[in-house]
Formats: C-alpha cells, structure tokens, sequence
C-alpha cells in the first residue's frame, strides 16, 4: 500500500493565554493594528460585565451585540453596515462561536465587493477576495468548544436555502487571540458540557479523519486527553479555573487539529442545525456515538490509540464508546436527538444536505446520502443498535 506523505498544515495564531490576560486586550488590539474596534459579541451578553469592561478599556470602539446562535448572512450583513457606519478599522470578536464566526466574516467582507457566498469555501473561491480589504481581529472566545478563535473560517446560515456555508480566507484568521479562563467561569453546566464535547469531537473527528497531517494528529490527541480529564472538572464546578484554562487551551486545539478534517459528526449536525436550530455542541454531543458505530471497522487501530492516551479502564472501541456514552450521561448529554426537538420528518433533506457538506468527506468510511439517513432516523429514534448492526 501507498502511504501518502503530503500535505499542507497552517498553525500559525498567536494566543495569549492565562487567567486574567483579557486586561491585556487594549494591546492585543495596537498589536493587531486596530484603533477604532467594532466589538461583535452575542445577544446574551451585551450587559454582561466582561463586555462593559471591554469598551471601558477601548475608547474607540463600539458595540454590536446583534448575534444569536446558528448566525445568518442577516447578522452578518447587520454587523457590516455597523462596521462601516462607524468608520471602524477592526473587530474585537467576543463571545461563543457564533459571536467569533460573524467577527470574523465582518472584518473579512469590510473592504469586499462580492457578496458573501461568492466566499464559500469552494476550489479557490477565497483567491476571488481583496485582501486589502480585510481588516484585524482580536478574538476573545468565552466558551470553550469551537475553537473559532484559532480558524480560518466561519460557518454562515443562508436563510433562504437553510444551508450552513462554511466562508473561508486564510486572513480570516484572527491576529491575537486571548484565553482568559476567568472569563468563561461563569457559563452554565448544560452550555460548559456541550461546548466541551463539541470540542472533543473537533480532536475526535480530526484524529480519525484519513489524510497525512501528524501535527494534527498529535494536537488532537493531546485535546482529548485534556477535554477527558477536565471536562467533568469543569462541569462540576465551573469556578475551578485550572479546568477552564485546559478547556480553554483544548478547544483551540480542536479547530487547530480539524484542519486535517472532520466527519460524519459534523457532516449531520450542520444540517440539523440549519433545520431544527439545535446547539451545534448539543447536537455534536447526541449524535457522537451513532457515527462512531458506523465507523468502527474503519477507526478500529485509531480508537485503540485514543483509548490507551485516555487509559480508559477498557480499551479498544468497546472501551471507548462506552466512556462516551457515560460522559454523555452524567453531563445530562440526551441520547436521542428526538429528546433535542428534532424530528425524523426531514430526514431525507439532512441525508442529502450532510451528504454534500464539507465535513462529509472528511469521514473515515466514506458516507453517502442514504447512510447518512440511516445514521441520522437512528440518532432521532435514539437506537444505537440500528446502526451497530448495520455497521
Ligand atoms: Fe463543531
């Protein structure tokens, strides 16, 4: 057999991390070359505190807090018109995932003259952008899941297609990011133990995702390890900081890993995001197991690696599902994504929508329309062993 030898790996992000380090955000922004910000952050926290410090610390800079979960071109276009409107010359990107994402894709369209889906991440579509005009971010992630602040990238609901659009730049990438765990000590058990699996599956998919990319590899394993010992740290009790650090770090090295590419997981939780406007952790989290049985006999060696990095108490796959399907349990993780609101009457759609998401190809088997029905009808009914013996 040919072993493939090539590949092309971009780690390049700068972090500050350590607790307390958000007072260093007026300098992250003069490194970054950004003197009148246009702080994007999400709906839920414009009042909060840390926000209220932030433009106290910043005195060019402005507030757009119009941004919800599962963000649409709608918040994007909203955050582009407060952009230029203010004669804003970069973003402070502050918040969970969704807040990152729509900072990003602001800064990146603020100079642009196409419209934002001529930037799907398709071929080369990004050569099609002026990079002179893409401003500065600063991101500053307050959940520790997707790992946002380390991408390239940002996932855009098109809400006339309900298609989740992934907009890709290598500028995107912020220019500093900040992990402050202080700042994430007071996010709710439900929110810390989605995000969190969110984040294991970035490293999971990524570890067992076919290609040649041992960076990744060795990134992913580590955030395994990591999201494995203090995760239930964190959700037991969110103020133990030294957990929040290590989530904080591992969450950015889910998406660093997921350069080398992500699965199945992924593939079906975007659809049933767009859909059923399910949390992307959440829907992650139900769906793990189901695409794991499907995929056991091809990520058989890579499981056995992952369960002995762990030192789970059983190894192999066996050992390995079963401490995924007890993590979910005593996180209050649903097994079934019907317990999540979503229903098996669009399953045809998801199939086929998950079919052609990016994420898809990225599967360690190769999946197609129908299994990825099959998976989803199981995932919905929450009967593991449907695809256990399909498998
Ligand atoms: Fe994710």
């Amino acid at each position: 057999m040919t072993v493939n030898l090539r590949g092309n790996w971009n780690y390049p992000t700068t972090i500050w991390a350590g607790p307390g380090r958000i007072r260093e955000l007026p300098e992250a922004c003069a490194r970054a070359a950004i003197r009148w910000p246009l702080l994007v952050t999400d709906e839920g926290l414009i009042a909060a505190p840390m926000i209220k410090s932030a433009l106290a610390a910043l005195p060019g800079a402005a507030l757009f807090g119009a941004v919800r979960g599962n963000p649409a071109a709608s918040h994007v276009e909203a955050g582009l018109r407060a952009f230029r409107s203010g004669g804003h010359d970069g973003v402070v990107a502050f918040g969970g995932g969704s807040a990152l994402d729509v900072g990003k894709v602001v800064a990146f369209m603020s100079g642009q003259t196409r419209p934002l889906w001529d930037f799907e991440d398709i071929g080369d579509w990004w050569t099609r952008a002026d990079i002179a005009g893409i401003a500065p971010v600063v991101a500053v992630p307050t959940t520790a899941g997707t790992g946002s602040e380390v991408g390239r990238a940002g996932v855009i609901l098109n809400e006339e297609t309900h298609q989740k659009k992934i907009i890709f730049h290598p500028q995107m990438m912020p220019r500093i990011v900040i992990l402050d765990a202080e700042l994430t000590v007071g996010l709710p058990r439900a929110v810390t133990a989605a995000t969190g699996i969110d984040a294991f599956v970035h490293c999971f998919e990524a570890f067992c995702a076919p290609g040649f990319h041992p960076l990744a590899d060795g990134v992913a394993l580590e955030g395994m390890r990591l999201i494995h010992r203090y995760l239930p740290r964190a959700c037991a009790n969110g103020q133990d900081i030294e957990a929040r650090a290590q989530m904080l770090a591992a969450a950015s090295m889910g998406a660093t890993a997921f350069q080398k590419g992500l699965g199945g997981v992924h593939a079906l939780a975007h659809p049933v995001g767009s859909w059923f406007n399910t949390h992307h952790g959440l829907t992650n989290a139900v769906i793990l197991p189901y695409v794991m049985a499907h995929n056991r006999a091809a990520i058989s060696d890579k499981v056995d690696v992952i369960s002995r990095v762990l030192d789970l108490p059983a190894r192999g796959f066996q050992g390995m599902l079963a401490w995924v399907l007890e993590m979910r349990r005593e996180l209050g993780i649903p097994h079934s994504l019907g317990a999540i609101g979503v229903s098996a009457d669009k399953a045809e759609i998801i199939g086929r929508e998950a079919a052609i998401d990016p994420s898809a190809g990225g599967n360690p088997r190769p999946v197609d329309a129908a299994t990825l029905e099959r998976i989803f009808r199981a995932a919905v009914a929450g009967n593991l062993d449907a695809v256990v013996s399909a498998a």
